[in-house]
């Protein structure tokens, strides 16, 4: 008999308004519709995304969002078997929204709510789109979020180390400001930094010195912006070659920390499970220097590296609705009274990492 689970995923949590319908068919995933509306242009002017901004913006989006979701999936609300929505954490005028849209499409079809983490959302997304067993090693590192996490089943996630402060994204997009190249920074940073000298500055890589996997990126950006003044004071301005520089030795700095932690996070997974999976997700997966980095270590270590297609890979609900399904089926669904949280540590027992970026709470 064919085994069929439809879920509503919807997504609200930072500066994209999201919407899909994912089915999973004798245990396969297949997305049929993932509609994501980007909210650039409202955030552009000031560098970095504005709460009450986005909160808006997803209240005006959200309604929208899912019935082109649902028209392109060809499939009626009434038919899903649950709507699942991101509960948190995220930047909470934006989750609210989400919760009470999905609560009143729940309501009026009287199917299960399901409340997603958003973390988890991203950490189960290769099970979506490379239909690989658990455990697997993962590393999330977006504009919000890093950290490298066991991923152990749909409910357990050991968290190997993460960041203090800065997600590598916010210092992309931090570095760009700084050098006037627009928003969001992480594309432009990489774009400039092809025609750079990555060896010119010599920028920090923060907590190598210590054994642990746990990240720092907010000293970088210091760190540049000292750079960046210095060529002012002494040449009165920076070139388009000291700016490409700058960029191709900001990106390696990262590069090689993100690199180097991986390393460690591996030798910490190898001892607890013979899984070679090593998966990776979030915008900043988007670079290809980073990328390359964390492909070799991967090597190195004899782990495949996983990196789902880009769409999947940053903000989106059909890794939501994915979340949703793994929940339907083993049984955990929430009621109304699901709430909104603006925190959310994916690891309970993991004690709480310092610090929360603009674009909200990291751990
Ligand atoms: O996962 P995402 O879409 O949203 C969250 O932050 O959750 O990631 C967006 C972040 C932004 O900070 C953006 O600058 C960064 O990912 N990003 C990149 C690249 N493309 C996007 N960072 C470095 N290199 C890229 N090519
Ligand atoms: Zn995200």
């Amino acid at each position: 008999m064919t085994d069929i689970i439809t879920i509503l995923g919807i997504e609200s949590s930072c500066d994209d308004t999201a919407a899909a319908v994912v089915q999973r068919i004798n245990g396969k995933a297949l997305v049929l519709s993932s509609v994501v509306v980007g909210q650039e242009i409202l955030h552009e002017a000031y560098g970095g995304v504005v709460p009450e901004i986005a909160a808006r913006a997803h209240a005006e989006q959200l309604d929208i969002a899912v019935e082109k979701a649902l028209v392109q999936s060809d499939i009626k609300l009434e038919h899903v078997d649950a709507i699942a929505v991101t509960s948190g954490p995220g930047l909470i005028g934006g989750v609210v929204s989400g919760v009470m849209c999905a609560k009143g499409l729940a309501a009026g079809i009287n199917k299960p709510l399901i409340g997603i983490n958003h973390l988890v959302g991203h950490a189960l997304t290769p099970r979506m789109t490379d239909t690989i067993s658990y455990p697997y090693l993962m590393l999330l590192v977006s504009g919000g979020h890093c950290q490298f996490l066991a991923v152990l089943s749909e409910t357990e996630f050991d968290r190997i180390g993460g960041t203090i402060d800065d997600a590598p994204g916010e210092a992309f997009d931090k570095t760009a400001k700084l050098l006037g190249l627009g928003y969001p920074g992480g594309p432009l940073v990489e774009k400039a930094a092809k025609n750079g000298d990555p060896t010119r500055f010599k920028f920090p890589r923060p907590l190598l010195d210590r054994p642990d996997c746990n990240m720092s990126f907010s000293g970088l950006k210091t760190a540049l912006r000292r750079a960046r003044d210095l060529l002012v004071k002494e040449k009165g301005g920076i070139s388009y070659q000291d700016q490409s520089d700058l960029c191709a030795s900001f990106q390696i700095a990262v590069a090689d920390t993100l690199a180097e932690k991986a390393n460690r996070a591996i030798d910490i997974f190898k001892k607890t499970t013979d899984s070679k999976n090593f998966a990776v997700a979030g915008g900043v997966a988007a670079n290809t220097v980073i990328k390359k980095e964390l492909e070799n270590i991967a090597q190195k270590h004899n782990f495949t590296l996983l990196s789902p297609p880009l769409k999947y890979c940053t903000d989106n609900a059909a890794m939501i609705a994915w979340a949703g399904i793994e929940r339907y089926s083993a049984g955990l669904v929430d009621d109304m009274t699901l709430a909104a949280r603006p925190r959310w540590p994916i690891d309970h027992k993991a004690k709480p990492m310092l610090g929360s970026g603009k674009k909200g709470a990291k751990a």
